[in-house]
This record gives C-alpha cells, sequence and structure tokens, in this order.
C-alpha cells in the first residue's frame, strides 16, 4: 500500500491504517502510547502527522503530549526516510575531523543533501549533533550503526556496499 501520494484516496488508506493500529489497543490506556507511536512508525516507515489526532483522541492525550514524546526519543521521526538513514554527526569533535568534508561526498556521490532522500529511496541524509563517540571522528551513523574515522574513501566503499544489499 502506498502512504506517500498527497491523494484523497490515500489519506484516506493513511488514516483507516492508523485507525487500525491505534484500535488494537484499548482506549484512554496512555501507558501505551510509546508502543503504539512503534505500532504506526514501524507500519508506515515514520510518525506521519495523521496519526496525532487519532491518539489524542483515542488515549484522551493532549497532541501537544504526543509531540513532546515522539520528539523526545530520537527513534520517532515525523519524515519518511530512506531504506539507509545517513547521519552525518556535525559535532565539535567531528567537526575538526572534517564531518564537512564528509557531508560534501556523500552529497556529491547521493546527489542529496541534508534532511533529503534519493529519487529510489534508498538513502536519507541528516546532519545532526554528537553521536556520542567522538574518539571514533569524523563518524557517520547508518541506521543506528556507527561508523568511525571516515575517509572519502571508506565512505565510498560503505556507500558501496549499501547499495547492492
Ligand atoms: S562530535 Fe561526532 S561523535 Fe561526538
Amino acid at each position: 500500500m502506498c502512504y506517500l501520494n498527497n491523494n484523497v484516496s490515500s489519506v484516506t488508506n493513511m488514516d483507516s491504517g492508523i485507525e487500525k493500529i491505534v484500535n488494537r489497543y484499548p482506549r484512554k490506556i496512555r501507558e501505551n502510547l510509546i508502543p503504539v507511536l512503534q505500532d504506526i512508525q514501524s507500519e508506515f516507515g515514520y510518525l506521519p502527522e495523521e496519526a496525532i489526532p487519532h491518539l489524542s483522541e483515542h488515549l484522551e492525550l493532549p497532541a501537544v503530549k504526543i509531540y513532546s514524546v515522539a520528539t523526545y526519543y530520537n527513534m520517532f521521526h515525523f519524515e519518511s526516510r530512506g531504506k539507509y538513514h545517513l547521519q552525518v554527526c556535525a559535532g565539535t569533535g567531528c567537526h575538526l575531523e572534517g564531518s564537512d568534508g564528509i557531508l560534501r561526498e556523500i552529497s556529491r556521490i547521493l546527489d542529496i543533501g541534508d534532511g533529503e532522500m534519493t529519487i529510489d529511496r534508498t538513502f536519507s541524509l541528516e546532519l545532526v549533533p554528537c553521536l556520542g563517540a567522538c574518539h571514533l571522528s569524523p563518524v557517520l551513523g547508518v541506521n543506528g550503526v556507527l561508523h568511525g574515522q571516515l575517509t572519502n574513501r571508506k565512505l565510498a566503499e560503505l556507500l558501496d556496499h549499501l547499495r547492492i544489499t
């Protein structure tokens, strides 16, 4: 099922897909917020904005509370991502070790910038704060797995490997 088109029918499909997931959970049990967010993200690949009113009504939680939980945990994201989500660390340690060059090289090879995704949806790119492995600077996260001490050569090999897997 395609959830990406913005026509009326796909919106309806998305709403009904969200509704189906939300209804697996009992009403008003606010402790289910995180599991239901996880289920929605797992189904759609991200958290569609349309999920918020459904959740708010079902769990009787203010939308602002749902947003604050969803944005607090970095496992949740509101935008669609590629099969491989690349996170270039923009922390000080990585910056000093050349993360700008890594970002430029990814952009050159994949023709995408920060916040973008390749047309085939294989790669998406995000510039993020310190990934917590400064001793390995410069660091790149791929779906949460960290690759350290990157050079342009290592990066090209990594992207080639990911393309064929
Ligand atoms: S500055 Fe990049 S991992 Fe800390």
